[in-house]
């Protein structure tokens, strides 16, 4: 049954009978997928120390409780609404923003909706199989915390395919559940998430650069003249802000490790014969995600991106940092790759708004990336992670047809083929990532010997807390 208890909520689902409605026919849905395509083998004995968000004001956002999976509260929330809000940018740049979706945009926004929708169950679809795995009770619990929220933004994104768009809303919000990650019939939308996610390493650099990519398009959608989707993707990045705090601890305690390891192997670099994860096996994973999330912004000149914006649907990041917000007759900077050889062009400015937002994301990766390398400085190490190129390995725009190296250097067909794997993981490195994560570690406190443990728990509890409890 549908009830306020069961699914926390800021939009009065007790007296809207429509929502419910549809709630009441989808939700069943919901739970069979999270049995079947949600972490395996974690349903039904397992308790989870995991936070729970039952208001969006801070005590109530941060509500810890031990849950079972499935029984866990995924709620619908809004960031409250902002008083007389305005259209920020676009052809419509002033006018009050919408509570209903203006006839002419319905499509596009659907559009929009089921995207980003697509690729909240599609990443639980992809680290199913990481508990098997993990290197700690911590990160188990991290793992799950970030899968139910992941979950909880599939509820928002149903939340307004139900409220807003009728019927095709809730034949959208079906086939959200039908789509699979890497199914070959029936794919995910967008090629980053059906890549397999099989060991932590991968999950770290996922939840580090894809979930970045997730902060990039929130950011982008939470400036949006229709003012539901505002509020609800702006309370979306409040829990986005952890997945990426998961993902970059997570490779900078492996670093960590990996720089004691270094030290005990003599700085030989070979820290794989001590269980470790080597330096290039970290960069070559590195390499995969930031390119791979990269695509997730799409073509560099986009007419779609141009129309979007025009019509006040997806602005920019912090849209109200920029000095002009109609953007019709300025002009991006722009290179292209032209018989071999980069060539500056002048775009239209609303023609490049997926680079405009990549660049943002590109900054907010390097910061990362500054981050990590002061770990290696401080353990007196001389080398550095660094973000490729961003001509490296891209499926999609005007790179894609083309290979470079990771300096951005252009490579023929048969040069990247044989060297390729300088670059990106190996089937030998996948397989020697999985041989040291072979064993799962369940014991409190007890950490897998390529990773250091964190600074802190979670929620201010001790590190070998107990986050996850078996019962008969
Ligand atoms: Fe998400
Ligand atoms: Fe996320």
């Amino acid at each position: 049954m549908i009830s306020a208890e069961k699914i926390p909520n800021n939009v009065n689902l007790s007296s809207n009978k429509r929502l419910q409605r549809a709630l009441e026919h989808w939700q069943p849905k919901y739970i069979q997928w999270w049995r079947d395509m949600g972490p395996q083998g974690f349903q039904d004995y397992h308790q989870v120390y995991v936070r729970t968000a039952i208001s969006v004001d801070p005590e109530g956002w941060a509500h810890f409780e031990y849950v079972k999976l499935p029984e866990y509260r995924w709620g619908i929330f809004l960031a409250d609404p902002v008083h007389d809000r305005r259209i920020g940018f676009g052809d419509f740049l002033g006018q009050p923003v919408w509570q209903e979706v203006p006839g002419e945009f319905r499509n596009q926004l659907r559009r929009l909706i089921v995207t980003q929708g697509d690729t909240e169950p599609a990443s639980v679809e992809q680290q199913r199989l990481l508990g098997q795995r993990c290197p700690s009770l911590y990160d188990l619990r991290n793992l799950f915390q970030v899968n139910v929220e992941e979950g909880r933004h599939l509820w928002a994104m149903v939340y307004l395919l139900h409220s807003y768009f009728g019927r095709d809303g809730r034949d959208e919000a079906e086939e959200l559940l039908e789509r699979q990650s890497g199914n070959r019939d029936k794919p995910r939308i967008l090629e980053a998430f059906n890549e397999p996610i099989d060991n932590w390493l991968d999950f770290f650099m996922f939840t580090m650069f894809t979930d970045r990519d997730g902060k990039s398009q929130l950011m982008s959608l939470s400036e949006s003249s229709l003012d539901p989707l505002s509020r609800t993707t702006r309370f979306m990045l409040t829990e986005e802000a952890h997945h990426m705090f998961v993902g970059e601890t997570g490779i900078a305690r492996i670093l960590e490790r990996t720089c004691q390891l270094m030290k005990q192997a003599g700085f030989s670099g070979d820290v794989r014969k001590l269980g470790g994860i080597d330096m290039p096996t970290i960069q070559k994973h590195l390499n995969l995600w930031f390119s791979l999330s990269l695509d997730l912004h799409g073509s560099e000149v986009s007419s779609n991106a141009a129309t979007y914006f025009a019509n006040g649907l997806k602005g920019r990041a912090k849209e109200d940092t920029f000095d002009e917000h109609v953007v019709k007759d300025s002009y991006y900077r722009m290179e292209f790759f032209e018989d071999g050889k980069p060539v500056t062009k002048e775009i239209l400015m609303r023609n490049a708004m997926n680079e405009v937002l990549r660049d943002w994301y590109v900054g907010d990766c390097a910061a990362g990336v500054v981050r990590w390398n002061r770990i290696l400085e401080q353990h007196g190490l001389s080398e550095r992670l660094r973000l490729p190129d961003r001509k490296f390995h891209r499926g999609i725009g005007m790179y894609s047809g083309f290979h470079f190296d990771p300096n951005g250097v252009p490579l023929t067909s048969e040069q990247w083929e044989q060297r390729k794997h300088e670059w990106l993981p190996s089937t030998a490195d996948a397989e020697y990532l999985l041989s040291i994560m072979a064993e799962p570690i369940y014991e409190p406190g007890k950490f897998a010997n390529y990773i250091a443990p964190p600074r802190r728990g979670i929620n201010q509890l001790p590190i070998d807390f107990q986050y996850i409890r078996t019962e008969q």
